[in-house]
């Protein structure tokens, strides 16, 4: 190519990824962007062309690359050059007075002088170092033991508020930065819903979430958690001078660092203290968990001088938000068995009172936490409800111990059907080995067959299951569908034409679309999102009991653009299924009974005004459930999300609108209403 052609592509390209980093900035560091999505998608589209076509222009932080990369074996280690160390802690106002008053002391000043600090918002995540060497991302790393961590550059490079390049003109030719990542509530949430639909151990909260993200293998998984970094300090640093915390904030915001807006300076103790408070009383209204205020000397050459004692520095202290926290005694521990055999300790406590809520039972997630925790039976225990909603132990009262508490031990049995209890590699969980007969598990898999999500069936609530599986009705999925009504007439809780809908509505069910069944199956790792690919892939379930696993990869990993490795421990785990006689013999037998077995929700997605559009409901509609308006759009070739962001093309606004609608208007997302939504799908 004539060299001065070449010039002009480069020119372009780099162009183009300062613009799209700038479009970033602008949507995930200022939630305020400047383009709509079609732009945004326009320029991104010419850049992926434009790199695809000239390789040797290639740069590994393109914004390109953000999508992440191939998986790695492991992590390699990463020594900081400066510790990162950890704060001590406070609890209340007093802890805060004596913080000043050493602080005072140490640096030999008057006790009635006032010493300047800043307050921020202490993120329950993960801190991570990024490096920035002539402004350009060249490594980013956890923590670990503050001396040495893991390099996490790949998984880094995917959280889109963290800049892959400083402006030219940053005046740092090195910059280490540090700060946390961190998930958003909902975020959280959803993360271990969609674990819990899979039958994946559930994270135990918002900071193990963040960690176990950070730190996956494969980056394009990390992609997927929507991760958030706010930053907050230095390790090295060579070109500026910095002065203070506070100016430090200020450099950071205008290298385009997402900083927390809720930082602020102060005068003197008094004022951080009554600042501290008022963060207390607002991280309910926050989209994230903060779990207290940290209060650091601004001035960086008080701090140079205040130096560490032991793994802390003397300059800064972490204010711990009062839990309303009580003591209880813990009664019991008793064992609950998930729908693929995930043995969960639970404990069974002393009913007590808290947020005006009795609590009589608490998850211990699962072993490893229990002895990390060090929690005895008969012990007392601090509890105290987690995000408001699940109460947590926090640990053990051991000033209270008698020396009769008992340890709490993993079962050898599956609690309910007294199998053997197997741990897989890299789990922390313990399952039972018995998946087929395990009445737990019978009565779960079948909870989940039937629930709105898989076979959808009115009605049929998790009690009533239980009740049928308890009176020996149903067995195994199949009997669902030989019930009669007579048989159903006499139970509690039903006459005549209550026994009569539930059967009608098991009969609609026979109708339903392929997914639904799949996604019923309860396959291991087969998700809703899952069981549609695999659906509009193979059409019928007899290609799909028939596929090779070389079918089956080929059929999620197209799509799903999942990791060659995932892949396969997906596709493992959808061919076993289909090996199993048993479960051969469940299949063949709906089949008799009249169920559906092809998919026409999603093979002949009909191009419509809407194929490839995004769609977000807010608010009640009155022509449909919101269930039904998500069938209507898929059928018609879109998608449907639960949130809005600048990818979304309409937003569909029904009565009483909630949070969706205001964000819509901000990020200028069209607006639609019902009457306006059925003209687009008519
Ligand atoms: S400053 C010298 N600022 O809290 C320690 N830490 O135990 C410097 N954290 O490991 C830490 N928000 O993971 C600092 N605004 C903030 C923070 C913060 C969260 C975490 C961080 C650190 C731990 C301290």
């Amino acid at each position: 190519m004539d060299p001065k052609e070449k010039e002009k592509i480069k020119n372009e390209i780099e162009k183009l990824r300062k613009e799209i980093e700038y479009h970033n900035y602008r949507y995930y560091v200022l939630d305020s962007p400047v383009i709509p999505d079609s732009e945004y998608d326009k320029l991104f589209r010419r850049l992926v062309e434009l790199e695809k076509k000239y390789p040797e222009f290639y740069d590994p932080n393109s914004p390109t690359q953000r999508v992440g990369a191939p998986p790695l074996e492991k992590f390699e280690k990463v020594t900081h050059s400066i510790p990162m160390l950890s704060l001590s802690n406070a609890f209340g106002e007093n802890d805060l007075i004596e913080f000043d008053e050493r602080v005072k002391r140490f640096l030999d000043l008057p006790f009635n002088i006032d010493i300047e600090y800043t307050v921020e918002p202490k993120i329950d995540g993960l801190a991570v170092e990024l490096v920035y060497e002539n402004n350009v991302f060249v490594r980013g790393s956890t923590r670990g033991d503050g001396y040495v961590g893991e390099d996490v550059t790949l998984n880094l490079k995917t959280i889109k508020s963290i800049p892959l390049y400083l402006p030219e003109n940053s005046g740092f030719s090195l910059l280490e930065v540090r700060g946390e990542v961190y998930l958003d509530k909902k975020q959280f949430l959803k993360i271990n819903e969609e674990r819990e639909k899979k039958g994946l151990p559930l994270f135990a909260n918002q900071r193990n979430c963040a960690a176990g993200s950070v730190r996956q293998l494969d980056s394009k998984e990390t992609a997927k958690r929507n991760l958030k970094c706010f930053v907050y300090g230095v390790g090295r640093y060579e070109g500026r001078k910095i002065h203070s915390q506070w100016e430090l904030l200020e450099i950071l915001k205008e290298l385009r660092f997402k900083v927390n807006p809720l930082a602020k300076k102060v005068k003197n103790i008094k004022e951080a203290i009554s600042y501290c408070k008022e963060l207390d009383s607002i991280r309910d209204s926050l989209p994230y968990e903060i779990d207290g205020a940290v209060v650091k000397v601004n001035d960086f050459e008080l701090q140079q001088k205040l130096g560490a004692v032991g793994r802390s520095p003397r300059w800064a202290i972490a204010y711990k938000f009062e839990e309303e926290v009580v003591i209880t005694k813990l009664n019991d521990v008793i064992f609950q068995v998930g729908r693929t055999g995930i043995i969960t300790p639970v404990a069974i406590l002393e009913p007590v009172q808290i947020k005006g809520v009795t609590v009589k039972k608490a998850t211990l997630h699962n072993f490893e936490d229990v002895k990390y925790k060090d929690i005895k039976i008969g012990d007392y225990v601090y509890v105290k409800r987690a995000g408001d909603v699940i109460p947590e132990i926090v640990g053990p009262v051991k000033e209270k111990r008698t020396g009769e508490e008992k340890d709490i031990l993993p079962p050898e049995k599956c609690p309910v059907c007294g199998a053997p209890v197997i741990k897989e590699e890299g789990e922390v969980a313990i399952r039972c080995s018995n998946n087929l007969t395990c009445r737990a598990q019978i009565v779960r898999s079948i909870q989940h067959f039937v629930s709105k999500n898989c076979m959808d069936i009115e009605g049929f609530g998790d009690r009533i299951v239980e009740m049928f599986v308890e009176k020996g009705l149903i067995k195994n999925i199949c009997d669902i569908y030989t019930l009669k009504k007579e048989q159903i007439i006499p139970l509690e809780g039903f006459a005549e034409k209550s026994a009569e809908n539930l059967i009608n509505s098991i009969e609609k069910s026979k109708n339903n679309t392929l997914w639904r069944l799949i996604n019923g199956l309860g396959i291991r790792h087969v998700g809703e999102q899952l069981a549609k690919q695999l659906a509009k892939h193979f059409k019928h379930m007899d290609n799909l009991m028939s596929a090779s696993k070389e079918d089956i990869i080929k059929a999620i990993y197209k799509e799903n653009a999942k990791t060659k490795k995932k892949s396969t421990i997906i596709a493992d785990s959808i061919y076993n299924f289909f090996q199993s006689e048993i479960n051969i013999k469940i299949i063949n037998r709906l089949k008799e009974l009249g169920l559906n077995f092809e998919e026409y929700e999603l093979v002949e997605k009909k191009e419509s005004k809407i194929s490839g559009k995004t769609f977000v409901f807010t608010g009640a509609l009155n022509n449909f459930t919101r269930e039904e308006a998500k069938n209507i759009v898929e059928k018609l070739g879109g998608k449907v999300s639960n949130s809005v962001s600048k990818k979304t093309n309409f937003v569909v606004v029904g009565k009483d609108p909630g949070s969706k609608y205001e964000k819509a208007k901000k990020l200028g997302v069209t607006i639609i209403n019902e009457e306006e939504f059925m003209k687009l799908i008519s």
